[in-house]
């Protein structure tokens, strides 16, 4: 990977995001998505047994299946599931029970793989970093990495053409790697007004500084990436699936408060909040 430091200074700058070459094949982005999507077929109740909290019912530390529902109040209408180094401990009890169920197993396997890939790009990224800004590496990957880096896959559920199916928000947490999604609809920038489609380059994953990365680098030039989804087409990949995305998430503390106006409002240049 060549990444310099002022080559992602200089993207951040420009686009608030970066490109990083992956070494996992779209092929296997693309398999690993279709065994969530496998696994999101299961009985609900199945999958309600893979509910859990790194944090005892903290939503902001899950590490397994979560259903969200905007006729419950919730932003956006999706599944996903949060895979984290700890989840198949703290799964234990369901993944014993499905045993032999190639749904949970081809799912929990390839999740694995990719989180252990996927994390290895960030550690590079990440590394790059902390030898301008010491402390960020550790502060990620040598204090509870098994529980601040998190693989989630996400299912959007259909809206109308044009529609957001993520409304513009910051990712809560330190930063992101956006590795694969069924179809474009990204867009990404510092503010509602520069969002710009991310159209990638080949086969890359895209870096992005979230709420708490300032911060956690004690440095203001990387700035959070204001980013949402929009669905481009009436052609969903199914009836039921609008779209899939596979992102890497790290944070540094997940019990900083970071509410749902912080991450969902956009900063203006001075740090105001846009209105
Ligand atoms: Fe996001």
């Amino acid at each position: 990977m060549n990444l310099t430091y002022q080559g992602i200074l200089s993207d951040v700058r420009r686009q608030n995001y970066v490109e990083v070459p992956l070494p996992i094949t779209k092929e296997r982005l693309d398999e690993a998505a279709q065994y969530f999507l496998d696994f999101l077929t299961l009985p609900q109740q199945v999958k309600d047994t893979f509910r859990v909290f790194v944090n005892k019912d903290d939503p902001r530390t899950a590490a397994g299946y979560v259903s969200k529902k905007r006729a419950e109040g919730e932003s956006d209408d999706k599944e996903y599931f949060n895979y984290r180094k700890i989840s198949e401990l703290l799964l234990q009890n369901p993944l014993r029970k499905n045993r032999g169920n190639q749904k949970v197993e081809n799912f929990f396997n390839s999740a694995k793989n990719i989180f252990g890939e996927a994390s290895e790009v960030l550690e590079q990224v990440i590394s790059t970093l902390d030898q301008y800004h010491p402390g960020i590496h550790a502060k990620i990957f040598s204090q509870n990495a098994e529980k601040l880096l998190c693989l989630r896959f996400v299912k959007y559920n259909p809206v109308g053409k044009g529609e957001f199916l993520a409304k513009a928000h910051y990712d809560s947490g330190s930063c992101a790697l956006a590795l694969a999604e069924s179809a474009p609809g990204l867009r990404a920038g510092k503010n509602g007004q520069s969002l710009k489609e991310i159209v990638r380059s080949g086969n890359t994953g895209i870096f992005m500084p979230a709420f708490t990365f300032a911060e956690d680098i004690c440095s203001e030039e990387f700035t959070a990436t204001w980013h949402d989804v929009v669905q481009k087409s009436e052609d969903l990949l199914s009836e039921t699936v609008a779209r899939w995305a596979l992102i890497l998430f790290a944070d540094t503390n997940p019990e900083r408060n970071s509410s749902y106006d912080d991450t969902h409002t956009a900063k203006t240049e001075g740090g105001q909040h846009e209105s």
